[in-house]
């Protein structure tokens, strides 16, 4: 959606505090044992605190409240009572939800405890190349510019992206226009980002596989090599300059 009033400024506002809120709650409720169906339940209640209702579930019927996606999952992993969360474990958690009809859109990937599997490297990367995506952003920049950003810092870091999963539009739905933000330079998008516009930028960086399939549950997408993926998303508003972060707490990038 593009930025009208003050109405919409206000309406994106609570539906990005409503998102990353619950997303850093989440995240500290955590805890080695713990199924990610009461960590998705735990995450409605908060977001129910808003009035925030979950995009996925609203918009797609998704089974569940939030994306759970554990390890060798890329996204869309379905909380489930049987999957308990390990020490080391690779979890990406991405909230979304609409909130007096304004979307907002926010995930992020991070190792639970000890780093036994040696992923810090690749939550990091994602996270500070977010960051670097990010500032590069403002008014008439090209899409295809930041995803050969996203490419090239993926690509210094010994990192690969994955170029079937992407960043997009958000605001008055879950996705919507433009609807292809790539991790990487696509030479057919011609797209720009334009003032006032909102958009989830993120970041998918993997240990070396370039796409993700979707699983035999219908949802969960992971790489055939099983590699990892770690993912982090912001929700932001484009302007003349640096862009407005929506979903970030107190205007703090994390
Ligand atoms: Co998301
Ligand atoms: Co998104």
């Amino acid at each position: 959606m593009s930025i009208a009033s003050e109405k919409d400024w206000l309406g994106m506002q609570n539906a990005g505090q409503a998102v990353a809120i619950t997303l850093k709650k989440m995240q500290a409720f955590a805890k080695v044992g713990m199924s990610t169906k009461l960590l998705d339940e735990y995450g409605l209640s908060v977001l129910a605190s808003f009035g925030a209702v979950p995009a996925p579930k609203k918009d797609y019927n998704f089974p569940g409240y939030t994306c759970i996606s554990l390890n060798h999952e890329a996204c869309h992993g379905i909380p489930a009572a049987d999957r308990l969360l390990k020490e080391g474990d690779l979890v990406n958690i991405d909230v979304s939800a609409e909130l007096d009809g304004y979307y907002a859109d926010n995930g992020g990937s991070f190792i639970l405890g000890p780093d036994h599997q040696q992923l810090l490297p690749l939550v990091n990367a994602s996270k500070e190349i977010l960051q670097i995506a990010i500032a590069q952003i403002r008014d008439r920049v090209k899409i295809a510019d930041v995803g050969a950003l996203i490419h090239q810092e993926a690509r210094k870091r010994g990192f690969t992206v994955i170029k079937n999963l992407c960043g997009h539009g958000v605001g008055r739905k879950l996705h919507e226009a433009p609807y292809e933000i790539p991790c990487f330079r696509d030479r057919l998008n011609r797209d720009r980002f334009r003032k006032n516009s909102v958009v989830a930028l993120e970041t998918f960086i993997s240990t070396k596989a370039n796409r993700v399939f979707e699983t035999a549950d219908g949802w969960t997408m992971k790489a055939k090599d099983n590699s990892f993926v770690a993912q982090h998303e912001h929700t932001l508003v484009v302007t003349d300059g640096t862009p407005v972060l929506l979903t970030a707490e107190n205007g703090i990038f994390a």
